[in-house]
């Protein structure tokens, strides 16, 4: 696990942004994994004006979302799918077809999680997974436990994890759904590279326990150092407890 650090989220944002464009460029059918959140907010924003100024073609790109919140889907105010489609998906042009999204309305949710894990195996796996961190350390939404789940699947979320996302929810706790669906474990590490973006300090702790402390189920990030490919991008407050910060 390597990191970097950047004076600020703007020029963290504009980093990732131009590694994107340029893998996009090269490789024009990439498989890319996409997270949700304040985190990629500037890379999106970035993202948009790439694709606006510089003409970044989207059309056989695909992507999978990591996670979907249970009772939502597209269309859905609060949904993960709209937070996509109004940040980035409307405005770069991506084919609907190539845009891979669990369902929190599907009948059968079961069925639903395994339908996800066969698609992102059908596409290929994906080539370029980006991940935020919770400040548990969760990712996607693979919460703190005495056991992790490897195959994507339904989870009840942490009532840190809801307060975190009232923002999405006109900050009402109360519209924040209790349950989600995310990739599971192994449906993360399949990916063939991962860059996790975390900016902030009240991300501090959980990315110094992450690249310093054990792997361990308590912090589910810490299981990306058993990645042999995987990029950690962080602003000055998020690398602040860094042993090699101080
Ligand atoms: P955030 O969420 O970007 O809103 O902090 C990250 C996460 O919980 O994975």
């Amino acid at each position: 696990m390597t990191h970097e650090v950047f004076p600020g989220e703007l020029e963290l944002a504009a980093s990732l942004a131009d590694r994107l464009a340029l893998i996009i460029r090269q490789r024009p059918t990439v498989v890319l994994g996409l997270p949700t959140g304040r985190t990629p907010l500037a890379l999106y924003r970035q993202l948009r004006e790439r694709t606006r100024l510089d003409g970044l073609d989207w059309s056989q790109v695909r992507t999978f979302n990591l996670d979907e919140f249970v009772g939502l889907g597209r269309g859905d105010a609060g949904s993960y799918r709209s937070f996509m489609e109004e940040r980035l998906f409307a405005h770069v042009g991506m084919d609907p077809a190539h845009v891979g999204f669990l369902d929190g309305r599907a009948p059968d949710l079961t069925a639903e999680c395994a339908r996800y894990d066969r698609a992102i195996v059908a596409a290929g796996g994906i080539d370029v997974l980006m991940l935020g961190i919770g400040v548990n350390g969760h990712i996607g939404f693979n919460e703190p436990a005495d056991g992790l789940v490897a195959a994507t699947h339904r989870v009840r979320l942490s009532e840190a994890t809801r307060a975190a996302n009232t923002l999405w929810f006109d900050g009402d706790l109360r519209q924040v759904p209790h349950e989600a669906l995310t990739m599971g474990m192994a449906s993360i590490l399949a990916a063939r590279t991962i860059v996790l973006v975390a900016t902030g300090e009240g991300k501090a702790d959980a990315v110094r326990a992450m690249i310093e402390g054990g792997v361990t189920s308590s912090l589910p990030a810490s299981f990306l150092q058993l990645h042999p490919q995987v990029t950690v991008l962080l602003d000055e407050p998020a690398a602040g407890e860094l042993s090699t910060a101080r």
